[in-house]
Parts: structure tokens; sequence; C-alpha cells
């Protein structure tokens, strides 16, 4: 008889993070930053910062500002310089090159798992510093400050990070947990139109599967919000931010061992989109089509009624999105595959029944799909060039 013996193993680890909501962090009399980072009396805290550079041309003194920052409060901080900065947007998640730079700069300024690196930027740069940090020593203290609204609302407060493989989205990457999460509303004022609106689709989203009031109130508020509104946009992104934070602590499957994925609403066809327009499409963007086209599907399967499915693709015309793209053709039906591969199990698609209420199904009628898509096409008459 062969040898077996089992020792069973079987443990849980408890995080805890706070998503902080400011205005000028880096201004000296603002302690939201050093409360956070001070450790015992008498020692210094460490920390790096690696910034976004779309970020710190936007933002010309910000640079200055951080060293300021971290003078004024040299009894507690030390920080590590110069400042590392690296491109934005998909460019510095495609090219390997900056996680060496981001693991040198840790190994450069001793940066152990008791000091700090704090990434400022958009989604895609939190994505590669979050990566790098978790495998440097496994696994540094990661402060992120997010500076889009995407990355205020969704990416950035959530616990997972990644590179781009392959060719593949995000497939080299981590769940870890960030230390603590940073949203100052003063970045937000220098994104273009088009980042400015984009992270708006993963309010729509979270609200659409889950929350009837949060959906009308954002119809509500559309005019203000293309308008640039900040208080408007401050609201929409605590309250997307809360749903978001909220689902990953109640889900029961924070680092998505499950083959449920929902906070993915209307993702499947957006992940498929933005990599056949070669990311020129946002991914705010894409997920705002992807919306368009699983609401057009529950639709036309009988689950969501003409009337909610109209106040939806409206809602995402008015709010200035495109509801489809040349791209959107036949081609588009593999995302599904690529994101169950993505994910492991069981395909699990997020539709809707009713406005604020989403529910799962397990397969896609194909040829329903491509009615969807026909219908939206001629829903908005209007195919872009990108
Ligand atoms: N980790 C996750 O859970 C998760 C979830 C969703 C999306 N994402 C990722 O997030 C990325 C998209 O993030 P995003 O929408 O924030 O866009 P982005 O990071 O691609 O940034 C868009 C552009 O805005 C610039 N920018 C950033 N902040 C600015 C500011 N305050 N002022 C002026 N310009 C600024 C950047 O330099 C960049 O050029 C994608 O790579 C996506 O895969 C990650
Ligand atoms: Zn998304």
């Amino acid at each position: 008889m062969s040898y077996t013996k089992i020792i069973k193993q079987s443990f849980q680890v408890k995080f805890d993070f706070n998503l902080i909501f400011t205005s000028k962090l880096f201004e000296t009399d603002n302690a939201i930053l050093v409360d956070l980072l001070s450790g015992h009396a008498g020692t210094r805290t460490k920390a790096i910062v690696v910034a976004d550079q779309g970020v710190t041309r936007a933002h010309p003194y910000l640079k200055s500002a951080i060293a300021d920052y971290f003078k004024h409060h040299d009894n507690d901080l030390e920080l590590r310089k110069p400042i590392l900065e690296i491109p934005g947007g998909e460019q510095s998640k495609n090219d390997q090159s900056y996680i060496k730079s981001i693991l040198e700069s840790i190994n450069d300024h001793g940066i152990d798992r008791h000091s700090y690196v704090i990434a400022i930027g958009g989604g895609a740069v939190l994505d590669v510093v979050g990566f790098a940090a978790a495998v440097a020593h496994r696994g540094v203290r990661l402060i992120r400050i997010p500076t889009t609204v995407l990355s205020q609302n969704d990416s950035g407060i959530g616990v997972k990070n990644g590179i781009n493989y392959f060719g593949k989205k995000n497939f080299v990457g981590s769940f870890a947990v960030p230390y603590a999460v940073i949203n100052d509303d003063t970045f937000l004022s220098t994104l273009h139109d088009r980042d400015w609106r984009s992270g708006i689709s993963e309010a729509l989203k979270v609200s659409l599967i889950k929350d009837c009031d949060f959906f009308q109130w954002i119809e509500g508020q559309i005019e203000l919000l293309n308008t640039r509104d900040q208080d408007t946009m401050n609201e929409l992104i605590y309250r997307c931010a809360d749903l978001h934070m909220k689902h990953i602590q109640n889900s029961g499957d924070a680092f998505e061992q499950g083959s449920s994925r929902p906070l993915d609403f209307g993702h499947w066809a957006a992940h498929k989109l933005e990599q056949l327009s070669n990311y020129e499409i946002r991914h705010g963007e894409a997920v705002a089509t992807g919306i368009a086209l699983d609401s057009t599907y529950s639709h036309l399967k009988g689950y969501l009624t003409k009337p909610e499915l109209n106040r939806i693709l409206d809602c995402i015309i008015n709010l200035g999105f495109h509801i489809t793209y040349n791209e959107m053709g036949s081609e588009i039906i593999n995302g599904l595959e690529e994101f169950r591969e993505h994910l492991g199990g069981k395909l699990t698609i997020m539709l809707l029944k009713a406005l604020g209420t989403g529910f799962e199904v397990h397969e896609m009628d194909k040829a329903l799909v491509l009615a969807s898509i026909d219908y939206i096409s001629k829903y908005s008459n209007e195919k872009p060039e990108i």
C-alpha cells in the first residue's frame, strides 16, 4: 500500500484599509499622509513616489509640493528621491521595462516591508506600480493616489494589479490589498474630457446591477456631469466607490476564486473592444458600449422592458458616450471565451432583469448577441471612427 498522510492547513487573513477622500493632499497643513505614514516615535518612515507623467505634466507644481511636504514633516518622514515618473496609460502596462525601473527604485532606496511605495496616477500606472510593490520583498506597503475618475471610483480602490503580457490584458498580475487609497479631487480638474467621462460608465455599471436609486440620480445629473461640476462628480465617485468597496467586502470572494464576477457587467465585450481598437478606446468608453450591448441583450432575451432599455441607452448617449463603434462586429463574440478563460471556471455573465437588479447567466446566445450589436448600431445611427 502506498504511503499517504495529510496535514490539513486552514487559516484566514484579515485585511483592513481605508479609502480617504480629500482635497489638496500635498499642502503641508493636510495631515492625512503624515498621519498615515508615521511610524514609531523617533523613527522616520521611508517612502518612494512613482508618478504618472500625464499627472506631473498637468500639475507642474506637484513634484516640488511633494518634496516640500516631506521636508515639512522631516521628523517623521523621509522621501527617497528622485520621484520616478512613468508614462501614463496603457503604454506603461505594455512595456515591461517599467516594472524593472520600479523594482530598481525599491531596491536602490532600501524600501522594505515597513516602508512605503506611493503611486500617483491613472488606473494603468497604479496597476503597474501595484504589481511591482506586490512582488518586491513579496509585498511592500502601497499607498495608491488615483488621479482619474475611473481609478478613484473603481480600478484604484480594489485589490488587483497587473500588466499586459503575450498581448493579453492583465495576463500577469496579482491580488494585493493596498495599505490605503487617497482620492484627492484636485487632480480631476486637469483630466481630458474623455478621461473625465470615461469613469462615469463604471458608476453606471454598478448602479444598474445593484442600486436603482443611484441610476436615477445619475440620469438626473447628466447636465452637471457634462459641464464638469466638481461637487456632482465627487458624489458620483463616492457612491460608486462605496458600492464597489461593499461588494468586495461582502461578496465572500474578494480574490475572485469562483466563477462569478458581478462587477464586470458589460466587461466581456468591453475588454474585446479595447483590444480590437488597439487600446485607442478607453476602458471606461468600452465599458459604456459593453453595458449598452448587454442591456440590449437582456431586453431581446425578454428580461428587461423596452422603456427600461431606452432609459439606459439614452443615459449612455446623453453622457456623451458612443453606444457602438466600428470595431463592434462579429469578432466581439470571441470576447466571451477570452473572458471565461481569464477567469477560469464556467462562463458567467451578468445581465439585467430590472434597473438596479443584475443576475447571472452561464451561456449567451450568439445569434442574439449579433442581433444586439445590430440593434444598438441602429439605435445610435452613428459609428465613430477612432
Ligand atoms: N486593477 C483593477 O482592478 C482595474 C480595474 C479596472 C481598470 N483597470 C485598468 O485601469 C486602466 C485605465 O485607467 P484610467 O481610466 O484611469 O486611465 P489611464 O490610467 O489609462 O490614464 C489615462 C490618461 O490620463 C492621464 N492622466 C491621469 N491622471 C491625470 C490627471 N489628473 N490629469 C491629466 N491627465 C491625467 C494619464 O497620463 C493617461 O494619459 C486600464 O489599464 C485598466 O485595465 C484596472
Ligand atoms: Zn472596468
